[in-house]
């Protein structure tokens, strides 16, 4: 997968902070955004949450998916408009790239909103086709109104988060196995309040960048004041010495890479309440209320902050090499993140440890 050339050995040293250069192969923007992907069609019958991913033909029609002309940015996002009745579900999207990107890459959010809202829980993440064998990575992912972005991986057992180089100290978990705490994955937290919610947009938001790399799997965010210039602008390459310490890192010590991850799908998503947003313990940390009941049933102004504003998403591969795997199966087969009783049991452990 790799050349021989200097800066591809360089990248397989052991050191997490290896600089490696990447060159951009890819780019999702302006009015052809939503070309290359695959929408659901099917309501949530992967986290258990109260919502319809419509099909593209939907979300074109009711605008839930569509480039907004006077910014040329992609919004992705929840229906807003139209009243639900009790024991109907709400319109929103899920989207995966039809292409598959292997490891070697980095791929780049940047976004001037993210969802956010009681009841809400989005994320943007990848998988591989075969999961939990080629892994997952959510590099955004948050719910209700958290005030921080959480970053996880998920696994076939033996992946573990051993010895980071990374800025966040918000560990929640190190077994990345999606066996052990059932399913938590092993997530970290960053510790910057304009990482999810009113603060992003408030700092226009910023990216995120995910480094998918034989040394270890990385995440760094910038406010969109703090964006680094080598990839500001359009830059066609860049070096992650331009970067610094990511806020989350996972070296391949701990977790063989190439092992626990094929190449992966990028996905968008947002559901409401299902399996994490709406667990016991969990929705009432930041909202009031009954999940379903006080805000998916009803008119829709709850959902006004829940939608994407994306500048576009970019995809790189180690300089020299090309990384983009063309998919036919644009979906996983199996379920993202956290089940149930996994936010249940940890939710409960730290309220018991807060006691
Ligand atoms: C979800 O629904 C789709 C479409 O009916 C189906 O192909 C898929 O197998 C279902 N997935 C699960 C996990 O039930
Ligand atoms: C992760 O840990 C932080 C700090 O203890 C805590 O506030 C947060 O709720 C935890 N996240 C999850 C998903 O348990
Ligand atoms: C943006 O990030 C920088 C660097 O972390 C920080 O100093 C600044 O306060 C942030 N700006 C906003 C609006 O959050
Ligand atoms: C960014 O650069 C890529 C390739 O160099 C190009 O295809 C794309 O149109 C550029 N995007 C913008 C917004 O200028
Ligand atoms: C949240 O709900 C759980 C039950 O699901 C309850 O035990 C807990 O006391 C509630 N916490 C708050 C802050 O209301
Ligand atoms: C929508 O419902 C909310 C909550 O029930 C209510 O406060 C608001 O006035 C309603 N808006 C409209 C336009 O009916
Ligand atoms: C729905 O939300 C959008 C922002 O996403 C807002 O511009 C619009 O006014 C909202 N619609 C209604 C009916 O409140």
């Amino acid at each position: 997968m790799l050349s021989a050339s200097p800066l591809a050995l360089f990248a397989l040293l052991p050191s997490a902070l290896a600089a490696t250069t990447y060159d951009m192969v890819k780019e999702y923007s302006g009015s052809n955004f939503f070309d290359e992907w695959t929408f659901y069609g099917n309501f949530d019958n992967l986290t258990n949450g109260d919502a319809i991913f419509v099909t593209e033909s939907v979300a074109s029609s009711s605008k839930l998916a569509y480039v907004d002309p006077t910014t040329n940015r992609a919004i992705i996002k929840v229906d807003n408009t139209s009243t639900v009745v009790f024991n109907d579900k709400r319109n929103t999207v899920r989207i995966s790239s039809q292409d598959e990107f292997s490891v070697g890459s980095v791929w780049i959010l940047d976004a001037y909103h993210v969802p956010y809202g009681c009841s809400v829980w989005p994320a943007f993440w990848s998988q591989a086709p075969d999961w939990p064998t080629g892994g997952e990575i959510d590099t955004f992912e948050h719910w209700n109104l958290e005030s921080r972005n959480q970053m996880t991986l998920h696994t076939d057992p033996g992946c573990n988060q051993v010895s980071p180089v990374q800025t966040s100290t918000i560990v929640n978990s190190t077994d990345c196995s999606h066996l052990d705490n059932s399913n938590a994955g092993c997530g970290v937290e960053d510790p910057a309040l304009d990482s999810y919610g009113a603060q992003f947009a408030a700092a226009q938001g910023g990216v995120f960048i995910t480094e998918f790399s034989e040394s270890g799997i990385s995440v760094w965010f910038f406010n969109r004041s703090a964006i680094p210039t080598s990839i500001s602008g359009n830059a066609s390459s860049f070096s992650t010495s331009d970067l610094g310490v990511p806020v989350a890192n996972w070296p391949t010590g701990g977790c063989a890479i190439d092992t626990f991850f094929k190449a992966q799908h990028l996905i968008f998503d947002i559901t409401l309440c299902g399996d994490a947003a709406d667990a016991p313990n969990v929705f009432n940390q930041t909202c009031s209320g009954v999940c379903y009941t006080d805000y998916v049933v009803g008119n829709g102004s709850a959902y006004n902050n829940a939608y994407f504003d994306v500048a576009s998403v970019r995809v790189y591969s180690v300089s020299g090499t090309n990384t983009i795997v063309k998919g036919n199966s644009a979906f996983g087969v199996r379920a993202q993140g956290w089940v149930l009783g996994a936010v249940a049991a940890l939710s409960g452990a730290f309220l018991v440890s807060v006691l």
